[in-house]
């Protein structure tokens, strides 16, 4: 052999050896962030991330709720192929480890005392069989009424504590030429709004019996004939155009003063705060007319997959994700709160506070729930039995009466 030869052959091999060690973390990250404030919010993830030396390659899928997300993830799966990392949460986290398809991350949430510094309520969702197998990222609160602060001020309205004084403003407002209630028509928007009325106007118990555990006589009970009848009437608050319109769009509309109300999660207020505008003085904050909290919280759950450089990418990123500085700016953006308890609020403006206040209260008093429409509650197929039908009902004449009917079979059905 000649000796040029043995040693461009051996410089190669140490090349090949040096990358393999020094292999920088990579991950595909497959989120559905894709609005202002949601774009600004993950990119502090991928600052980290390439600070740290990694690799981050972006999958966005836009739609809100992340129905086409998850449409997505399901066909990169199905061709062997997952992303590395990705946006997953509530009960789906264990639906994806019962099909074998997780990485187990318990040496990083170990290793950083995740059990110390997450409550229970929210590890428990973060864990599959006795691993770790999913990160958290916030807490979002879904049954949320943002206003435009002027828009209110000039027709003379206060943010309203029942649902009874909601349909006056409503009413009110109408008659003076603005939009009452800004909405997307999309089922995951209706599922929104639905939810929060049913906590509203049911309580607590009848929003665990009905959408938590079940119930069969809840589903079809006097009350959710009243939720139906509220949505009903929301449905004459809405403008013409409302069909398919992304959630972002109609937080706009409440900026910019064309409508009054948006009821939407607070990655709302990420929208607004991206846009410049302040809690308490452009825009109002309040939870919806009723007690409770409905919770939703974002994580991440890594996707087994080979390669050094993948593996490392994904204990990085779960051990980012929880990280005390990472929580504090991510949320900040995002319109959330942090999932850890120790994180300072102090930076956090009026709305995180009420957030944090309400949710240690009703976390005491018993009225701290899973939004069922953000997939914290139930598996895919119940949850999705429940949209169809409040969907149908939003989008046609259906009567209260028939709603309920359909809706306790609907859920029969997909048991
Ligand atoms: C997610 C939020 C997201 C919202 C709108 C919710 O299900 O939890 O993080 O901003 O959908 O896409």
């Amino acid at each position: 052999m000649n000796s040029k030869f043995v040693s461009v052959a051996t410089a190669a091999i140490m090349t090949v050896a040096a990358g393999a060690a020094n292999a920088e973390p990579q991950a595909e990250v497959l989120h559905w962030w894709t609005s202002g404030g949601e774009a600004k919010s993950v990119a502090v993830l991928q600052q980290e991330f390439d600070g740290r030396g990694g690799t981050w390659t972006d999958m966005p899928v836009a739609g809100g709720g992340g129905d086409a997300a998850m449409t997505a993830l399901r066909a990169r799966v199905l061709a062997g192929n997952a992303p590395t990392a990705v946006q997953l949460k509530g009960p789906a986290i264990q639906e994806w480890y019962e099909e074998g398809v997780l990485a187990d991350i318990s040496s990083v949430a170990k290793a950083n005392g995740w059990a110390d510094v997450l409550p229970p309520s929210i590890a428990n969702h973060m864990k599959c069989e006795d691993t770790w197998c999913a990160a958290p990222v916030n807490v979002h609160r879904i049954d949320w009424i943002w206003a435009n602060a002027d828009v209110l001020s000039r027709n003379g309205i206060k943010m309203p504590t029942t649902w009874a004084e909601f349909n006056a403003a409503a009413a009110k407002l109408q008659a003076a030429g603005v939009t009452p209630l800004a909405h997307g028509g999309q089922a995951w928007q209706d599922a929104t709004v639905f939810e929060a009325v049913a906590l509203g106007i049911g309580g607590a118990d009848f929003f665990q019996k009905a959408f938590v555990d079940l119930d069969p006589a809840t589903l079809k009970s006097d009350t959710m004939v009243k939720v139906f009848d509220q949505m009903r009437t929301m449905r004459g608050f809405v403008d013409s155009n409302f069909s398919g319109r992304d959630w972002n769009l109609a937080t706009a509309m409440v900026m910019n003063g064309e409508a009054a109300f948006q009821i939407m999660g607070d990655w709302a207020k990420g929208e607004f705060l991206a846009a410049g505008k302040k809690p308490g003085v452009d825009f109002l904050c309040a939870s919806t007319p009723g007690e409770g909290f409905l919770y939703n919280v974002d994580s991440f759950a890594m996707f087994s997959v080979d390669g050094k450089d993948k593996k490392d990418g994904q204990l990085l990123l779960a051990e980012l994700i929880v990280g005390k500085n990472f929580q504090k700016v991510f949320n900040l953006n995002k319109g959330s709160i942090p999932a850890r308890v120790d994180v300072a609020l102090d930076e956090f403006d009026s709305c995180a506070h009420t957030s944090a206040k309400d949710m240690a209260d009703s976390n005491k008093g018993g009225s701290l729930l899973p939004s069922y429409a953000h997939g914290m509650a139930l598996r895919g197929a119940q949850a999705g039995a429940i949209t169809d039908v409040v969907t149908a009902h939003f989008n046609s004449d259906m009567s209260s009466a028939d709603a309920v009917k359909m809706l306790a079979d609907a859920v029969a059905n997909s048991l």
